[in-house]
């Protein structure tokens, strides 16, 4: 096959809440001179559209209309990376209906032409299962709480450590439990435990895994 026959160089990056995923997909991004789509936008934009319209975030069928209605220009709303939007985004994503409008948006984004980079729970496994690499992004819950907290704290809300420990874990098992396209690592994945790391650490390990994948993806056939 020649180069141009392949299908395109698709980086996939899952893991569960604060794992670093959103920053070393970026790099990985910078590094490789792709597109990064940040997926979990896509459900945060949902779950922020149903509570502005007083909906039940149980109610599937209101939630696929969102889904549907749903435009990339939503997607830079500063109010998508609350603590509340990121808990509201779990509740909405683990209706099918909503996984299922919202994969058209992602398959495309995927597909294009010279490649992508795309973050989220569901991209190795589901949205992006050829893609030639993939990582699945982790870090111990005490750690990710802590990454998690300071970050809300520099938006401005405050909130204690321990209640976002527990968003935290209440998130892993909702994502992690779910029927529809559970947050799990794809069997080809390679795991990157950033609990020691700095992100700067963590966005290094993360090129060289990377750099490999994509030097055997050029050499097959
Ligand atoms: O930034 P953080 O990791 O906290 O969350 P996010 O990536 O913005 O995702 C918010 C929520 O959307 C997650 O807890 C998942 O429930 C859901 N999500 C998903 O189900 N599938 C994706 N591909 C991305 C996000």
């Amino acid at each position: 096959m020649s180069l141009r026959e392949k299908p395109p160089f698709v980086i996939a990056v899952d893991g569960p809440a604060a794992s670093g995923k959103g920053t070393i997909a970026t790099g990985l991004g910078e590094a490789f001179d792709l597109p990064v789509l940040d997926t979990g936008l896509l459900y945060r934009c949902v779950g922020v559209l149903m509570q502005k319209a007083g909906e039940d975030l149980d109610d599937q069928a209101a939630a696929a209309c969102a889904a549907a209605l749903l435009t990339a220009d939503q997607l830079d709303d500063p109010a998508l990376r609350t603590r509340e939007a990121g808990e509201a985004a779990s509740r909405v994503a683990v209706h099918p209906r909503v996984r299922g409008a919202l994969m058209d948006f992602q398959r495309t984004f995927a597909e294009q032409d010279g490649g992508s980079v795309l973050d989220g729970r569901d991209i190795g496994t589901v949205i992006a299962p050829d893609a030639p690499a993939k990582l699945f992004v982790t870090a111990r819950p005490e750690v990710r709480a802590e990454r998690r907290w300071k970050q809300l704290f520099a938006q401005g809300e405050a909130v204690s450590y321990e209640d976002v420990l527990a968003d935290i874990r209440r998130r892993d098992a909702r994502d992690g439990g779910r029927d529809a396209a559970p947050m799990k690592p794809a069997a080809d994945a390679v795991l990157l435990d950033t609990s020691e790391m700095t992100i700067d650490h963590a966005a290094d390990a993360a090129r060289r895994i990377v750099e490999a994948a994509r030097a055997k993806w050029i050499s097959s056939t």
